[in-house]
């Protein structure tokens, strides 16, 4: 049985004192969840005054990305190792913002996966398609290139390890969210392509969830779809009352 992970991509917000204080409100919030797994992902210069907080707590915490190199000079960029020295213990990679902004290539990505496990990280893969793609009849196609790509190279074996995001790109930081349907039949397509990858016991296992407006509102239909496994939010992670109440969404999700 797969346990729901709700994750908080803080993106670039939160100065320091802001991290810490949205850090401790979440620990309060989040007091007494039991069935749902939490995670948050502030900005770099945050992690370690965010995981000193975070160390009686049970939400684990990660970083936005990461450099496929272990060290060098790659002024501005950060490795796996400096986020585990940081105290993270997960990282996202090939978010949308990342791959629209930034040039993160499939090859990239994959090759960030492959340095994140090396430095003992959990990626969280993200993939998804633009509404262009959508209309153009491109989801499969789209989700298949950005999957078996960027987790080429794995082994079953890695499967606990890894876990994905489907987060549609019309869907983020717009208030437009997928229906629980059309989220369930991509991340049903998704599990399919991962059998390919992973084995279908391991794509059993490995924990896809949904990232696109993700609110209290609209959490429950969401995970209660049997292929979706959590969330990934955005916006509203930034507030502990909301986060708190999507995470709560979740405790009431019996599958
Ligand atoms: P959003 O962002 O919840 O603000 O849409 C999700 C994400 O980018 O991970």
């Amino acid at each position: 049985m797969r346990r729901l992970l709700i994750a908080g991509n803080w993106k670039m917000h939160m100065l320091n004192h802001e991290a810490v204080s949205l850090a401790r409100q979440l620990k309060l919030r989040l007091l007494g969840v039991h069935r749902v797994d939490t995670l948050i992902f502030p900005p770099f210069t945050a992690l370690t005054s965010v995981a000193e907080i975070l160390s009686d707590a049970d939400i684990q915490l990660g970083a936005q990305n990461l450099h496929d190199q272990r060290s060098g000079a790659f002024t501005g960029e950060v490795s796996g190792e400096m986020v585990r020295s940081a105290g993270g213990t997960w990282v996202l990679v090939g978010h949308s913002e990342r791959r629209q902004f930034f040039g993160d290539t499939d090859a990239w990505i994959n090759r960030k996966v492959h340095a994140a496990l090396e430095a003992g990280l959990r990626p969280l893969v993200c993939v998804g398609e633009t509404l262009e793609e959508r209309r153009g009849g491109r989801l499969e196609e789209v989700l298949r290139r950005q999957a078996t790509l960027g987790l080429a190279g794995l082994t079953p074996a890695l499967a606990a390890e890894i876990s994905v995001a489907y987060e549609p790109v019309w869907a983020i930081g717009t208030g437009v969210v997928a229906t629980p349907e059309q989220a369930q039949e991509a991340h049903a397509c998704l599990r399919g392509m991962l059998a390919e990858v992973l084995g279908v016991d391991g794509a059993q296992h490995c924990a896809i969830l949904y990232g696109g407006s993700v609110k209290a509102d609209n959490a429950r239909p969401l995970l209660g779809m049997p292929d979706i496994d959590g969330a990934l939010v955005g916006g509203a992670s930034l507030k502990a009352d909301e986060f708190g109440a999507i995470v709560q969404a979740g405790e009431g999700v019996v599958k």
